[in-house]
Parts: structure tokens; sequence; C-alpha cells
């Protein structure tokens, strides 16, 4: 997950307005895809409590593999936001079914991790007493567990916090999935915050297709942003040794994605 900024690429397409279709079942879905500009995935079975993501990959790999085959092949040049978990191992099975169609593009696949940025927005603004919709904390790595990275130190405005309750709030940031699951017993994970979350993200990737600079959103993607990879800018220690510690399961995520695609036929 990296910083990136939107911007000029798009400053000359002027998004057509169309027509509201609806479509449904696999055969409709070539017709559904025809000329879209943005797809947005949130297909896929949510996780019970005890589950982690990475256990839904069985049912939801399939999933996002038959979707984004059908997106790689009908549109190919949309970018395409992935909510669908484990995001993690689904960004890299889209990446990898791109390739496969010959039509990769890496700065137009996107996980879409912003949940994780509001919920650290959130936590931060309510230990500091201030407004979440002014709080922003960069998350970066990946969207489960401990690959989900806060950078606190880059949040602006600027917050301190000593290390224990650090520790105890980038936890709570990590966990914070794990708590919804558990407090809704069996019936879902988050639903209406994940819609907040992936609504902004998409109004993002529209503001900036129609022109909008500076732009700014954090995603899982493979090495690059739409215009500009902001990079993870300076860090501390700690957040080092987060990263650090997420990289073996971070890897082994994008592994198993890539070894599914391999093994499809
Ligand atoms: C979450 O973090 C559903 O993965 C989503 O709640």
């Amino acid at each position: 997950m990296q910083n990136f900024v939107f911007g000029s690429p798009f400053t000359s397409q002027k998004l057509p307005l169309k027509n509201a279709a609806g479509f449904i079942g696999s055969e409709q879905l070539p017709d559904c895809l025809k000329g879209c500009e943005v797809v947005v995935i949130p297909a896929g079975v949510p996780r019970k409590p005890g589950m982690t993501r990475d256990d839904l990959f069985n049912t939801n790999a399939t999933i996002v593999a038959n979707l984004t085959s059908a997106c790689a092949k009908h549109c190919p040049e949309a970018m395409i936001c992935i909510i669908a978990n484990p995001v993690n191992s689904t960004i890299p099975i889209t990446s990898e079914l791109f390739k496969k169609h010959g039509v990769y593009n890496p700065n137009r696949i996107f996980g879409v991790t912003t949940l994780d940025i509001v919920r650290a927005n959130t936590f931060v603004a309510e230990l500091k007493g201030l407004d979440p919709a002014r709080v922003n904390v960069p998350v970066i790595g990946g969207h489960a567990g401990k690959t989900i990275i806060p950078l606190i130190s880059q949040c602006t405005p600027k917050v301190e916090f000593p290390q224990d309750q650090l520790e105890t709030l980038t936890g709570r940031i990590q966990e914070a999935g794990t708590e919804v699951v558990k407090a809704k017993a069996g019936a879902g994970s988050a639903t209406l915050s994940m819609a907040y979350a992936g609504a902004r993200f998409v109004f993002s990737v529209l503001d900036a297709m129609n022109g909008k600079e500076g732009v700014i959103e954090c995603s899982f993607v493979r090495k690059n942003g739409i215009e500009k990879n902001l990079g993870i800018g300076k860090i501390s220690p700690y957040e080092e040794k987060m990263i650090a510690e997420a990289m073996t399961e971070l890897k082994a995520s994008i592994k198993k994605g890539e070894e599914f695609v391999k093994s499809m036929k």
C-alpha cells in the first residue's frame, strides 16, 4: 500500500455520462463491462468470527478471478478497484490475470484499503479530541492484521503518543475489521463503513479522471500510483520494524495469489 497522487494523465479525459443500466448473470458480464472506465469489485463472502481474511481465499479468489478476467477482456483500460478480501491476494490475482491477457498496467489496479485510513483517522481524532474529517493518517502495507501499517508519525495535524499508547492504537487499527466481525457475531463484516470508504476512494478516482489535481489516496498497489508514487516518506524506527515484520506475511499472500492464477486452466 502506498500513498500516491492522481493527476495530469487524465486531465484531458472527461467522463461521458452514461445511462444507468442493470445487468445480471455471467452471460451479461461482457455487456456490463464494455466501455467501463471504473470497475469496483466488492463481491465475495465476508468473514465470520474466528476467521482471518486469508480464510476467505478459497471462495473469493475464484469470484475475483472470474470478474477480473472478464475485465481484462472487455474493459482492459478501466481503473479496477478491488474491495473483495483477502485484498493482499486478490490484487496479485488481478495483476496476474491482466498479465495473462497481455493488458497489465499496474497503475490501474488498486486494492481499496481506505477503510484502514478512515479508522486510523477516527481513532486518532477520538484520542486527541480532533475532527476526524481533518485528520489524515497515511496507512501503508497491506490489508490484513500486521500488514496494515499506520504511519502515525506522518499524521496531519502532527500528533504524539507515548509508546505504549501508540502500540495499543496501532493494534486497534490493525484489528478494527476483526472487532467489527466479532461484534456482528456471524452476521458478516463491516458494511456501512466499507461502503463509505469505498465511495471515498472511487470519488477520488473519478475526481482525478476528471482533471482535479492533488487528489491523494493510499492504496494497495503494485508499485506506482496513477501519476506519482509518493513513497513512504520519513518513518519512525517503530514503523520501520512494523514494515519488516509485515513483509513475510505480505509476500506469502502475494505469492498465494500468483500461484492461484498459475494453477488456473
Ligand atoms: C474490513 O477491514 C471488510 O476487510 C474489511 O472490515
